[in-house]
């Protein structure tokens, strides 16, 4: 990127990594960088990720002007798992977008959503979050230098909430018990 001159020709330099290859290589990067943001779905393995990658920042933090600007639910109608995540690990959620059948379509047609969206207006509202984001990070935000849950307690605070549903459902299956009686 130095020998590109990337630092100096443009405003914002957005690096994109591989969520799931936490090692080493994707940690240096980092060093370079303002803000990391983490794009995760609603679901435990990115969530799982995404913790791993707040302990490379943390780790960052300790020696560079690093901070997580905050976690990207992406794909995703529901954050009731993110929710969970970021109470126990506390992080701003910048944004959270639905499965959108048009980011799909954009990728098929090699347009961007902003590019279709200069002939459909209809797209603009699919635009707009993706500007909330911007808009958020341009305005250089705190963010935080997160704590990391271990990966057992990470585990148990995940998989419970799929092992052990919402009581609601117990007690539907209490009303079909006496039911049948
Ligand atoms: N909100 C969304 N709604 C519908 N489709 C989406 C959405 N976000 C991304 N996609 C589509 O899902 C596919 C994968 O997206 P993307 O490349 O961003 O995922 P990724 O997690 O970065 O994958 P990788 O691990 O390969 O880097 C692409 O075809 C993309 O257009
Ligand atoms: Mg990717």
């Amino acid at each position: 990127m130095k020998e590109l001159n990337a630092f100096d020709e443009y405003d914002v330099i957005l690096f994109d990594v591989l969520g799931d290859v936490v090692c080493g290589g994707f940690a240096a990067p980092l060093n370079y960088a303002d803000y990391c943001m983490i794009v995760t779905d609603n679901g435990f393995d990115a969530l799982f990720a995404a913790n791993r990658i707040a302990a490379s920042v943390r780790e960052k933090a300790r020696t560079h002007p690093l901070r997580l600007a905050g976690l990207i639910g992406n794909r995703t109608s529901k954050r009731d798992l993110i929710d969970k995540y970021v109470e126990s690990v506390p992080m701003p959620v910048l944004e959270i977008l639905p499965l959108i059948e048009d980011i799909r379509v954009s990728r098929v047609k090699g347009k961007t959503l902003f590019e279709m969206a200069e002939s459909d207006r209809s797209l603009e509202y699919v635009c707009d979050y993706y500007l909330n984001i911007a808009d958020q990070i341009l305005a250089r935000p705190e963010g935080v230098v997160p704590k990391d849950a271990a990966d057992r307690e990470l585990f148990s605070l995940l998989s419970d909430f799929y092992l052990n549903p919402a009581q609601p459902q117990a007690r539907s299956e209490e009303e079909l018990d006496l039911m049948m009686v």
